[in-house]
């Protein structure tokens, strides 16, 4: 049970200054009848909360996959480009989800935004070795030699450290690339440390969630067997 008034705050309805006047002006109901009062005890789950008629959902957990498409910076805000956060629906705004990880603006393809940071943190820290396959059109064309490469562990031009990764050759001027970091540019800079500059990339995998049935810009809640399946 909690108070009507702190779970009106967060949601996020109003600050709980605010609330008490809207309260007073019988603008919230529960369960079909006016409350005026903000220290009335309910229950979440099954008191039906509305105000103004709009039903007020607890704040909760959001996972949400989104289709990347180029162009869009990974980042809540920037002074020069469109971000992934304006491909959120306004009705997820206010549980403010942010990007796990990072996708470079040319970069398409799985990004996960999440208000759960514990999960956020899980998903990007090399030490949970989630995968992330990447699909890619470059220059040049990858051969055996590459791939045990990749597999032995890539020491890129600056002396960065790759984990071991998964390349496989796809023909001339493609390959899928899996990894399980994140480091800056690491695709792009894997495979032009092998003479092959990337000209597209998309993400097409991260653990078990696919971009199946999906179109660039597109956005959707993983399904609750599918956050279930994150938590393991
Ligand atoms: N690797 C890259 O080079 N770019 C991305 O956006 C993701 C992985």
């Amino acid at each position: 049970m909690e108070r009507l008034d702190h779970f009106l705050s967060g949601a996020q309805v109003a600050s709980r200054k605010e609330l008490k006047a809207l309260l007073k002006a019988g603008s919230v109901t529960i369960n079909g009848t006016v409350c005026k009062d903000g220290s009335q005890k309910i229950d979440p789950a099954r008191d039906e909360i509305r105000y103004l008629g709009q039903l007020v959902e607890a704040d909760r957990r959001v996972i949400l996959l989104l289709y990347k498409p180029a162009g869009y910076v990974t980042s809540t805000d920037d002074p020069r480009d469109p971000t992934v956060m304006e491909l959120l629906p306004p009705a997820y705004r206010r549980y403010a989800p942010v990007p796990v990880g990072r996708l470079d603006k040319q970069t398409e393809g799985l990004l996960l935004l999440t208000n759960d940071g514990a999960l956020a943190h899980r998903l990007i820290s090399p030490k949970y070795e989630v995968e992330k396959e990447y699909f890619a059109i470059h220059e040049g064309q990858t051969c055996e030699e590459d791939v045990r490469a990749f597999q032995e562990g890539l020491v890129l031009a600056d002396g960065t450290r790759c984990k071991p990764a998964v390349l496989t050759p796809l023909g001339p001027g493609q390959s899928r690339v899996i990894v399980t970091e994140g480091k800056y540019h690491q695709v792009r800079r894997m495979l032009a440390s092998r003479g092959c500059p990337v000209q597209y990339l998309r993400r097409d995998r991260e653990g078990s969630l696919t971009l199946a049935g999906m179109e660039p810009g597109q956005i959707r809640e993983l399904t609750p067997q599918e956050a279930l399946e994150l938590d393991r």
